[in-house]
């Protein structure tokens, strides 16, 4: 039996910090789906197809990671694609608190949901989306924060835009 993971998130947009899981995710799975999903909490800035496209250029490479996008429940999705692990990083202790009752909210939907928790290493516990957001805003340097083929987009898109909220 293959064994399906999804790394889910808002992707928002993705950051050298998610490729790191998402890479490692795909040395422990045979298939990793890359999920852009609907978290009702964020504004986004990038559209869903941006957010898509973005991640597609970064992993088109690696041979056994897709990208799709759900607009429901993470758990419907796993169901209806024979996933069975959730992938999520951790950054620090401040994450665990949400990440826990996600993966436990996650598993009582669909005892099928299984949430395997990756640290992040070192030199990302600071990155984040948001703080990417910020610093392209403002015109400055985020090319130790995003992957190289969507720098020039992020900046261009984010520099100066009502887009975002600061
Ligand atoms: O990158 P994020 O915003 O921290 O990711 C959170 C996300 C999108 C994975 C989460 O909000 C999610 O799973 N949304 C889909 C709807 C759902 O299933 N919610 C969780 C039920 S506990």
């Amino acid at each position: 039996m293959k064994r399906i993971a999804v790394c889910p998130g808002s992707f928002d947009p993705i950051t050298l910090g998610h490729l790191d899981i998402i890479n490692r995710a795909s040395t422990l799975f045979d298939k990793v789906i890359v999920l852009v999903s609907f978290n009702a909490a964020k504004k986004a800035a990038f559209t869903v197809g941006e957010r898509v496209e973005m991640i597609y250029d970064v992993v088109k490479d690696l041979d056994n990671v897709v990208v799709d996008c759900n607009d429901g429940l993470l758990a419907d999705y796993l169901k209806r694609t024979g996933a069975t692990a959730i992938v999520k990083g951790l950054r620090a202790v401040s994450d665990f608190e949400y990440e826990f009752q996600m993966a436990l909210a996650n598993r009582k939907l669909y005892d099928g949901a299984e949430t395997v928790f990756l640290t992040t290493t070192g030199e990302n516990m600071f990155l984040s989306s948001s703080v990417v957001k910020q610093i392209a805003y403002f015109g400055g340097d985020i090319s130790g924060f995003v992957p190289p083929q969507i720098h020039d987009f992020i900046k261009s898109r984010l520099l100066k835009s009502d887009d975002i909220k600061i």
